[in-house]
């Protein structure tokens, strides 16, 4: 019995990696980078940066699972390089960090979700309590991890992708809906300026920074996750024209978030976007008394509808989280996928605990490091994040476009991605997939994961 998943058809695929892709990272802190750093100047450099560096990683991922239909850890043995495990392992880690984390979050905003159905617009004002209700948010963090869990345990197509399929066409009708309906609001146009009015002079390097980081992390690249998925998808998929479309969905529900969430924020506030701080507490603190604005019935509705759009974004996004590991456990580890989902995911949850102490509960974990040259402690949430997201993933990627060009070479990943797309020889996509793993990807990941180490951990500042 072939104990390995498979997705049904390429729709499937599509659906559980544009899932992935799409999550907190396009709703919760994409319109806030626009915003801040320089409005349709950023949209553009940020498409650029998808397509140009991220795009061939993805690329290279997807080939790499499909090749050896192979975990992350399995597939560099698989390749014919055993010492190559580490990265793969690398990534596993990785991914256990980053759900750990993001977990969290995701079970405030299915929290918010069920205290704005129920017609709690308070709940802006009280955010900083709300956090630090540790029983509160426990439980929405053990709903969210078990319903993660559920989804992944029924396996790839019957879990994953049947999971996807639903909640990916439901998610884009919302943000619709929600889009349409911000631009019927007064002050819609106020909104939509200070979201994309172009401003190339804010753009500098912090900016560049932030917004590579933001769509490396937004595709969900350098950790395996699409080397997993990757590995359940058949040879007669093009592999090419599939990562294109998870590039444009996620940057497209990214781009309808702004649309969306803005609008909302110019309506509170009779137009005057700017006066409201940015950044993503924006989100849980600012905008329930927008919807508060809207009435009783269409606030409720539109409020819990918009808290619902950001759980089903991260939902899609935990289950690619939580499958690299089980993945790694069934495959090398043999162990029953089962009780490696339920096994796993109990570990991951725990390992969360301190993140969800982290808001003032507990002053250790609140305070829980100060980095060289930093004035304040980052708490515990903040530090994973940095290091199993801001460190790791450039990291991954970097190692990954090297082992892809220099180790496992070009001709080799050529020709997987040859297989199911035969008229890819000589086109400038080869030529260009080579020139990006061989040389520009490398050299960009390799800047950001250094600098990120500078100035994250070591207070030095570049720039
Ligand atoms: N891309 C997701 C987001 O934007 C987060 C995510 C899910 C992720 N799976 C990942 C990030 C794997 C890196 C690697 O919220």
């Amino acid at each position: 019995m072939n104990a390995r998943g498979h997705f049904s058809n390429r729709f499937g695929f599509i659906a559980a990696a544009a899932g992935s892709a799409v999550g907190l990272g396009n709703i919760w802190k994409f319109p806030f980078e626009v915003a801040g750093g320089g409005g349709a100047a950023f949209v553009i450099m940020y498409l650029l940066f998808c397509f140009l560096l991220c795009f061939p990683v993805m690329v290279t991922e997807i080939a790499i699972g499909r090749k050896t239909q192979k975990d992350p850890v399995g597939a560099f043995a698989a390749l014919g390089f055993p010492k190559w495990k580490f990265l793969g392992k690398m990534g596993v880690l990785a991914g256990v960090l980053i759900l750990s984390f993001y977990n969290v979050v995701a079970g405030w905003a299915f929290g918010y979700f069920i205290q704005l159905s129920i017609g709690n617009f308070e709940i802006g004002n009280q955010f900083g309590d709300y956090i630090n209700n540790i029983g509160r948010v426990g439980l929405y963090g053990i709903v969210f991890m078990f319903a993660t869990a559920y989804v992944v345990s029924k396996g790839v197509s019957g879990g994953i992708e049947k999971a996807s399929k639903i909640l990916m066409p439901t998610l884009v009708a919302i943000i619709l809906i929600l889009v349409v309906y911000s631009m019927t609001l007064p002050h819609a146009f106020e909104g939509i300026s200070y979201y994309l009015i172009p401003q190339f002079s804010e753009i500098n390097f912090r900016v560049i920074y932030n917004a590579l980081g933001q769509a490396f992390f937004s595709l969900s690249l350098g950790m395996g996750a699409l080397i997993t998925y990757g590995s359940y998808v058949s040879k007669d998929n093009n592999i090419i024209s599939s990562a294109a479309l998870i590039t444009i969905s996620d940057a497209g529900i990214a781009f309808l978030a702004g649309l969306m969430m803005f609008p909302f924020v110019a309506f509170l506030t009779n137009g005057a976007v700017d006066t409201v701080e940015g950044g993503p507490g924006l989100i849980f603190q600012v905008l329930p008394g927008a919807f508060e604005s809207m009435g009783l019935v269409i606030g409720r509705i539109v409020g819990a509808l918009f808290f619902l759009l950001l759980s089903f974004a991260a939902l899609t996004s935990t289950i690619s989280l939580l499958e690299v590991p089980v993945a790694y456990a069934v495959d090398e580890l043999k162990v029953q996928r089962t009780y490696a989902v339920w096994f796993i995911a109990l570990f991951i949850f725990l390992l969360g605990v301190p993140s969800l102490l982290s808001n003032g509960d507990s002053q250790f974990f609140t305070n829980f490091i100060t980095y060289l040259g930093a004035d304040k402690p980052t708490n515990f949430l903040d530090f994973i994040g940095h290091v199993g997201s801001d460190t790791m993933l450039p990291l991954g990627g970097f190692l990954m476009t090297i082992f892809a060009a220099y180790v496992w070479k070009k001709h080799n990943l050529n020709k997987e991605i040859e297989t199911g797309y035969p008229g890819f020889k000589g086109t400038f996509i080869e030529k260009y997939i080579d020139f990006a793993v061989s040389y520009l990807c490398p050299t960009v990941l390799g800047i950001i994961f250094i600098l990120t180490l500078l100035s994250r951990f070591l207070g030095v500042h570049v720039f």
